[in-house]
């Protein structure tokens, strides 16, 4: 492929064989160790227990085992169905989920594929991107996002969140292109739109690839379009905890384009649309029967359960108005967030935090480092304090979603009230 012709835009289908992803990284970083105690990637849930969220704790940051009681004869019968079906892999459940989750967003196609990580590393490989790449990343995300890229071979390169803002900066994106700048993964963190459409026009501007990670924005939308429509491709984790969520690993890559979707299936399938038939090369990352019939299930219950988690951030906006030292979330014009989670800031995180541990209210940090501070991307960071370094400091999430009242909402309000005083 000549060099003028990897450069090209990204208007173009693309008609190369994706590259494999090179082997060779090396993860040994804080996170991973987490894992091995029993946490799950982004610490929300302690996977050992059997509530998913602190059980013996007064207000559980997540209670997985609640919202499958709230809906348990659903899951229940989907679990039947299954079982009774004797089809486990590649079936009529996931090809249900797809085109239902396909056409909530309003896209062509929907890809399930085995987790949120594979989403973003295969939709980065089918449209080519490899070792001599760039791919701008925001500094402030989970980890996944920067490693897909690296799975891919291709360098990340970090761009800050904007002033008032969690999410990767369009200015800064625009700042930060250099000639081997090929894509740009904005992240929808906490739920919260990228600036979508800027951040699209910038794209198509510069014949960049764009790539979504949706993989906390479920539902959100941006003007009236939905997210995980403004980019080529948009990736979903379907991770426990997400406000979409399976009871186990998945993820799902949307695009309206033809030849890569087909190219996601081969790919997430050993290269292959019929057995035996390997046209190309590829991985065994497919989404499950059963995690796809229980996807069903809470797909349905989606819009209902952003609803509330809408509610309750309504609620803490008005609460916690005004209260000295901290720093509320802001919606600007045109965003529908779905609140994955309710992120304030304070100088004084750490002592809030522990205030409301007192009052048995469980709270997490996303994230506690710039990824770029995790050693396998040691390299990637700034030698001065970064405005993602200053977040990983601040931020604290508070409880959220269907798992709680109102009447909760009310009292971690309270005790985020006492706890800024202290
Ligand atoms: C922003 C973001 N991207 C990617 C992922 C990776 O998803 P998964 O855990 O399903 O691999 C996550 C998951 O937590 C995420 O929050």
């Amino acid at each position: 492929m000549a060099e003028g012709q990897r450069r090209g835009t990204f208007a173009e289908p693309v008609t190369r064989q994706p590259r494999l992803a090179p082997t060779f990284w090396q993860f040994d970083c804080p996170q991973q160790a987490a894992c091995s105690q029993l946490t799950a990637p982004d610490s929300r849930i302690s996977i050992g227990s059997p509530r998913m969220g602190a059980a013996d704790m007064g207000i559980a940051f997540l209670d997985l085992q609640a919202i499958y009681r709230q809906d348990q004869a659903a899951y229940d019968a989907a679990y039947r169905r299954v079982m009774d079906s004797g089809r486990w892999i590649l079936g009529p459940e996931l090809l249900a989920f797809e085109k239902s989750f396909a056409s909530y967003l309003g896209r062509r196609h929907a890809i399930g594929v085995g987790n949120g990580l594979d989403a973003l590393t295969l939709a980065l490989q089918v449209c080519g991107i490899g070792p001599g790449d760039e791919v701008l990343v925001p500094a402030h995300t989970f980890i996944a996002t920067w490693l897909a890229v690296r799975q891919c071979g291709a360098t990340p390169r970090a761009v800050e969140p904007a002033e008032g803002s969690f999410c990767i900066d369009t200015a800064g994106v625009a700042a930060a292109l250099t000639p081997a700048t090929r894509a740009v993964l904005p992240v929808h963190l906490y739920g919260q739109p990228a600036d979508p459409a800027a951040m699209r026009t910038l794209c198509a501007e510069r014949g960049l690839l764009m790539v979504e990670d949706a993989a906390q924005a479920h539902g959100a939308r941006h003007r009236g379009e939905a997210i995980g429509s403004f980019g080529r491709l948009a990736c979903y984790s379907f991770y426990p905890g997400k406000n979409l969520g399976a009871f186990g690993d998945a993820g799902a890559v949307v695009t309206d384009d033809d030849a890569l979707a087909q190219a996601l299936r081969a790919r997430r399938n050993y290269g292959s649309h019929t057995r035996y038939a390997h046209d190309s090369e590829g991985v065994n990352s497919r989404l499950d029967e059963l995690q796809a019939a229980w996807l069903s299930v809470r797909l349905a219950r989606l819009d209902a359960h952003n609803v509330q988690r809408k509610t309750q951030a309504a609620r803490y906006l008005e609460r916690l108005a005004g209260v000295p030292g901290l720093v509320l979330p802001q919606v600007p014009e045109g965003d529908e967030p779905v609140w994955h989670l309710f992120v304030v800031r304070s100088t004084r995180r750490d002592a809030l935090q522990a205030a409301l541990a007192e009052r048995g209210i469980e709270t997490l940090i996303h994230y506690p480092r710039a990824v770029y501070r995790y050693p396998p991307f040691a390299a990637f960071g700034p030698a001065g304090r970064t405005p993602s370094d200053r977040l990983a400091d601040e931020v604290l999430s508070l409880p959220i979603g269907p798992h709680l009242s109102l009447e909760q909402i009310d009292t971690v309000a309270e005790a985020v009230i006492d706890g800024a005083g202290t």
